[in-house]
């Protein structure tokens, strides 16, 4: 998709990401989130860094930042190779990150006093950030006393102050409601268009592709397990970008066509190094390997997805989106449900149900329970673990613990226990375990009559 055609020549990369791997070491080995990863930040470009939760997008960011050292692999800046912090970016955080003990004004004026500038120049700049940024009055507030988007305001005034070369943004608006989060979107794309302050180049984590799509000149895609790119899109569309053209839902379609091409990592074997042997490592001891991530969506979510598609037939996701009034990131967990179900499936940006999923759809409440069972025991690993360990324990219960510790070697706490949660729903629903909150434990379900 580069513009090969070009006669001029290439200006120089700003930074330049070579080779790089990073690996966690967790209580049985190492965990590779990072692997290969090769890419330039351009001078002038908005990158935007796309993959699913846990794909090693933040990781990536903290490299590219100096927060955080690869296991191998450089950081270039032009030429010179970085070890240490990188006094050539800023960082927004989705947290926003900021001090509550200190004013906003106070706030701003971190990043300049880091960088050694004398008092009355960081007030001054402090104060024009403020005013650029729509925090014209709120100079003395402390941060408790702003609401989310005013305080993701202080964490971009912050960053923008210091006129960084490159701007980092991880997730900036994810915390956000929707409307505050668009509000603010268009602001930052006014003053990057308008150079109200001196940065080159963006790179913005996301895992909402429609955002990616309206944000950036090129957007990587970060698959999972290890995170590598997957593809680099040149988003060649003028700003402001209009999301109802074809050639933006051409886009969104694509790049969700390849976030949806799920890794297979344990068809193959490929490479973990690790036995899967014997029934111990079957009733879970070992089981990180196997626990591919499950969907976010409820069993609600999904069954409500199954009927809609039952009625309307195979549909562009990105259309199917609009006419129900969510973006298209807000169908993706029940869409990528439906397939791991074998009840959908997904091609060129088009959502259809299987001969199964049309059967699904249109059972009974018991016949939907009994499928739903057999599909997720078949073919959800996480689900089919909890039923064959339960299935192998003498007293036939199991502390969530067990199966809490073995989802957070692969995955962050929050993610681990939405993880859970997601499986607790499935099973409870499907009839296959039951599970107590008190007692934090998983029951098998003394069969009925399937
Ligand atoms: N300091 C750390 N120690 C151990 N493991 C870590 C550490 N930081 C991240 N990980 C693991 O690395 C993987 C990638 O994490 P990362 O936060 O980079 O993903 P992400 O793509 O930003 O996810 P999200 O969309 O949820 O923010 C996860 O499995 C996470 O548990
Ligand atoms: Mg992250």
């Amino acid at each position: 998709m580069t513009d090969t055609t070009s006669t001029q020549a290439a200006p120089a990369p700003l930074m330049t990401l070579q080779d790089i791997r990073k690996s966690f070491a967790t209580t049985d080995g190492e965990h590779l989130v990072l692997d290969g990863i090769d890419l330039t930040i351009e001078p002038g470009e908005v990158l935007a860094l796309l993959g699913k939760s846990g794909s090693g997008k933040s990781t990536l960011l903290r490299c590219i930042a100096g927060l955080m050292a690869p296991s191998s692999g450089e950081v270039l800046i032009g030429d010179r190779q970085l070890d240490g912090p990188n006094s050539q970016t800023a960082m927004v955080f989705q947290t926003f990150a900021l001090l509550p003990w200190l004013t906003v004004q106070q706030n701003v004026e971190l990043g300049l006093e880091a960088r050694g500038i004398e008092s009355k120049e960081r007030t001054q700049k402090a104060q024009r950030a403020i005013e650029l940024i729509g925090l014209d009055g709120f100079e003395d507030a402390f941060p408790k006393e702003l609401s989310g988007g005013m305080r993701q305001r202080v964490g971009f005034a912050r960053a923008l102050v210091v006129e960084p070369d490159v701007l980092l943004m991880d997730e900036p608006f994810s915390a956000l409601d929707v409307l505050t989060a668009e509000t603010l979107r268009n602001e930052l794309i006014e003053l990057i268009a308008n150079h109200e302050f001196t940065i080159s180049s963006v790179v913005i984590v996301t895992h909402n592709i429609e955002e990616a799509v309206v944000l950036a000149d090129r957007v990587a895609v970060l698959g999972s397990d290890p995170g590598r790119i997957k593809a680099l899109f040149d988003i060649e569309m003028p700003q402001p970008r209009d999301r109802d053209s074809a050639q933006f839902v051409g886009y969104v379609d694509q790049i969700y066509d390849l976030l949806t091409q799920r890794n297979h990592p344990d068809v193959g074997g490929g490479g973990s190094g690790k036995e899967q042997a014997g029934p111990d490592a079957d009733a879970g001891g070992d089981q990180s390997a196997s626990l591919t991530a499950l969907p976010l969506a409820s069993v609600d979510g999904i069954s409500g997805l199954a009927d809609i598609l039952a009625r309307e037939g195979t549909r562009t996701i990105a259309n199917l989106a609009d006419d129900l009034g969510l973006e298209v990131d807000d169908l993706l967990p029940q869409v990528e449900a439906l397939e791991q179900l074998g009840f959908a499936e997904v091609h060129g940006g088009r959502v259809g149900l299987t001969d199964i999923g049309t059967d699904f759809a249109g059972g009974s409440i018991r016949r939907e329970k009994l499928m739903f069972a057999e599909a997720a025991r078949g073919q959800v690993p996480l689900v089919a673990t909890i039923v064959r360990a339960l299935e192998r324990s003498k007293s036939k219960r199991i502390g969530a613990g067990f199966f809490r510790d073995a989802l957070k070697r692969r995955y962050n706490d929050s993610y681990a226990q939405a993880q859970l949660d997601v499986a607790v729903d499935w099973g409870r629903y499907s009839e296959l375990y039951t599970f107590d909150a008190d007692r934090d434990e998983f029951t098998l379900e003394e069969p009925h009559d399937h």
